[in-house]
């Protein structure tokens, strides 16, 4: 360590948390932060809300364009073929323990589902291409064998004949859902995909800068979206609407959370200084389902707190926010929402990566040493 050099060209101070540093070009989603606004590919967030499928958004993730219908039907073929379990991964998550948390029940079968592809190591581009839909696939019918297995029952075999939202929710529950359910769980996969360089799509691009595999890929990113600044987010909202409990008891909780100096969970983010825009669809999802199932009142919980962490705070309420009332109304329990953030977010994690190794260079960035200056050694028995 040369001190004198160091002084003469001081390091750049660090900058905490990388906001606003540009680490890459990327092709796949536009954010406004200002204004709010959100693009895959170029094509607004709430006209894919609107018209698309997740199977669509998928395919325009990792090829650049919306498939003809051609392209559609052999995309959603091939994912319709990934959608089954080795009888490995299935052994796996059955011997799990009850009590393991999804997230890592998730992160590790998704690592066991690596070991056992013959196609894991390929490194060719079509293998790539198709190891990213066999993970779309898979990560359903992992997630909800994982449902399952918790509450004590088999897993289910994919129906072929329904698409992906309509069998996932076949695989959670049970039962085939009505076309509303189907279109609600399309409209969250779809919502999720993809967001720019948020912690877990930074992290699967590392992975993947360093030329490992896709499943190193998504067991690394799955471990960065389940702390609850992130992805983890979603399934501390509900807590936090159970707790409140009810609309009267909302101005308490703001109030308590505001002493002890806490964080609004599904509030802030680091890009948006406003509105997020997919919690618009979420919110309105959330208030009819609320009305249909004449049970308003995790939504009522929702509108007051969100209006007065607005009026104390100036935050306002992220994707994580109003996904929380509606997936509880869906019937999914807290733990599994991060889960099934995952299942949609597997689809920006493998565009990044396949975009990444297109041109690519490893990641790896400096700091700036603030430790002890160079000093001698002291052998052990002199300390
Ligand atoms: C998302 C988040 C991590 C962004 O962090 P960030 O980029 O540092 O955000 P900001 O620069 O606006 O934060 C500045 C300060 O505002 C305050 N703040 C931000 N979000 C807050 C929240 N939800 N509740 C209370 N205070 C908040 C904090 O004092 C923060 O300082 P800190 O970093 O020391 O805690 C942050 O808003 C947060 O923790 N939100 C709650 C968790 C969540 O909903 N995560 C999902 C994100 S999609």
């Amino acid at each position: 360590m040369n001190v004198a050099v160091a002084k003469e060209n001081p390091a750049p101070s660090a900058n905490k948390g990388l906001k606003g540093v540009v680490a890459a070009d990327s092709a796949i989603c536009e954010i406004d932060g200002a204004l709010g606004e959100l693009w895959y590919r170029g094509y607004s967030i709430h006209d894919l809300a609107r018209h698309s499928t997740f199977e669509e958004v998928c395919y325009l993730l990792f090829k650049g364009e919306l498939p003809t219908p051609r392209e559609l039907a052999d995309f959603s073929q091939t994912l319709t073929q990934h959608r089954r379990l080795t009888p490995q991964v299935s052994a796996f998550i059955k011997g799990l323990p009850r009590e393991v948390l999804p997230m890592a029940a998730l992160r590790s079968a998704i690592s066991v589902a690596g070991i056992y592809d013959p196609l894991a190591e390929d490194s060719r581009p079509e293998a790539n291409f198709e190891k990213s839909i066999e993970l779309v696939g898979l990560m359903a019918t992992v997630v909800a064998a994982i449902h399952r297995c918790r509450q004590g029952l088999e897993p289910l075999e994919p129906l072929d004949r329904l698409g992906h939202a309509a069998n996932f929710m076949y695989l959670l529950n049970g039962r085939e859902p009505t076309a509303d359910e189907a279109r609600a769980m399309d409209l969250i996969l779809i919502l999720h995909a993809e967001h720019g360089f948020n912690a877990s799509t930074f992290a699967a691009r590392v992975i993947g800068a360093t030329l490992s595999d896709l499943y190193s890929v998504a067991s690394g990113a799955i471990g960065a979206l389940k702390g609850p600044l992130h992805g983890g987010a979603n399934t501390e909202v509900i807590r936090a609407l159970q707790e409140i409990g009810e609309v009267a008891n909302v101005e308490a909780y703001v109030e308590a959370v505001r002493e002890r100096k806490g964080k609004f969970m599904g509030f802030g983010h680091a890009v948006y200084q406003v509105e997020d825009p997919r919690a618009r669809h979420l919110k309105e999802l959330s208030r009819r389902l609320g009305q249909e199932q004449g049970e308003p009142r995790w939504y009522d919980i929702s509108i007051k707190l969100e209006a007065l962490v607005n009026q104390t705070i100036h935050k306002y309420c992220n994707v994580d926010f109003y996904s929380a009332s509606l997936q509880h109304y869906m019937g999914i329990p807290g733990e599994l929402f991060t889960c099934i953030f995952a299942t949609s977010r597997i689809a920006g994690w493998c565009a990044h990566v396949l975009e990444q190794w297109q041109d690519n260079k490893i990641i790896r960035p400096s700091c700036n040493y603030v430790g002890s200056p160079a000093r001698p050694y002291v052998s052990l028995d002199m300390r």
